[in-house]
C-alpha cells in the first residue's frame, strides 16, 4: 500500500484520481482548500496557493510522522481571455497555482517524501513545446510550460533514488475546468478516464520515466 497526496480534489481530475487510489487499496491524502470527504480517502485543508497552508500541512505529516511516496500536483487554475485583456492579477494567480505554488509544496514536502517518491506534475499541452496553441490561454499555457521546465530542472536537481519527477501535459478532459472555459467543446476523454490514468501512472510512472514531460492527450497534436 502507498500513501500519496493530491492537490486540488474537490472536483474533477484530481477528485477521481483519488477515488481511482482509493479503490485500489492505497492510504489517499485528498487535499483542498476547503473541507472534503470522499469515501475512503483522508481530506486534508491544503492551499497551494499559499506558503502558510504548505508549511501546516507538511508540520502534520512530520508530527505524525507519515511518509509520502506519491505527490500529484494537479491543483490548477484557467483563465480564458485574449492576451491584451489578461490583468497583473490574472498573471500573478496563475504564476502562483500552476508553477510557485507546486514548487513550493515539493520545496517543503522534499524532506517527508519516501525514498524512491514519485512527483507528477500535472501541465497542459498548452505547456508542451511546439503543440497547438489556442487564443486566450497565453496565461495559462505559459504557466504551464513553467510547471514543465521546472520538472525537468527537479530530476537534475533532486531526481534519482530519492525521488522521480516526471510532467503529464493533458489534453482536454470534461471537466467543469473545461467547461467553464470552452462551454461548447466537448472532450473525448472524461474525468474518470483521466483519473485512473494518472493513478495508474504516480504508482508505476517512474519505473519507465524520469525527468520527462509527456504529452497525455488523444485530442490536440
Ligand atoms: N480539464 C482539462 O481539459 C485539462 C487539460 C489540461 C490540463 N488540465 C489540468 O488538470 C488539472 C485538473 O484540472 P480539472 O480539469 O480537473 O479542473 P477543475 O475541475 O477546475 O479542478 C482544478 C482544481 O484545482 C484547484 N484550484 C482551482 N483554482 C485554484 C486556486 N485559485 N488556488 C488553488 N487551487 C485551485 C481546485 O481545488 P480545490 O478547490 O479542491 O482546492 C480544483 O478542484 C489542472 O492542473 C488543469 O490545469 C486539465
Amino acid at each position: 500500500m502507498k500513501t500519496i497526496l493530491v492537490t486540488g480534489s474537490s472536483r474533477g481530475i484530481g477528485r477521481d484520481i483519488c477515488i481511482s487510489l482509493s479503490k485500489k487499496g492505497h492510504q489517499v491524502y485528498a487535499c483542498s482548500r476547503k473541507e472534503i470527504n470522499i469515501p475512503g480517502c483522508i481530506g486534508l485543508v491544503l492551499d497551494p496557493g499559499n506558503l502558510n497552508s504548505i508549511k501546516k500541512v507538511t508540520e502534520y505529516f512530520k508530527e505524525k510522522k507519515v511518509k509520502i511516496d506519491g505527490l500529484v500536483n494537479n491543483a490548477g487554475l484557467l483563465v480564458n481571455k485574449p492576451f491584451l485583456e489578461i490583468s497583473e492579477i490574472d498573471f500573478k494567480n496563475l504564476a502562483q497555482v500552476n508553477w510557485i505554488g507546486p514548487a513550493l509544496l515539493i520545496q517543503k514536502f522534499f524532506p517527508i517524501l519516501n525514498r524512491g517518491a514519485h512527483v507528477v506534475n500535472i501541465s497542459s499541452m498548452g505547456g508542451f513545446q511546439s503543440s497547438e496553441k489556442f487564443p486566450g490561454l497565453a496565461g495559462y499555457s505559459s504557466s504551464k510550460s513553467a510547471l514543465v521546465a521546472l520538472t525537468e530542472c527537479l530530476q537534475v536537481e533532486l531526481g534519482g533514488r530519492e525521488a522521480t519527477f516526471n510532467a503529464l501535459c493533458l489534453g482536454a478532459v470534461q471537466t467543469e475546468m473545461l467547461k467553464e472555459a470552452f462551454p461548447e467543446y466537448s472532450a473525448p476523454t472524461t474525468s474518470s478516464q483521466m483519473g485512473s490514468y494518472i493513478s495508474e501512472f504516480v504508482l508505476f510512472g517512474h519505473k519507465s520515466f524520469a525527468g520527462r514531460v509527456l504529452p497525455v492527450t488523444i485530442s490536440t497534436p
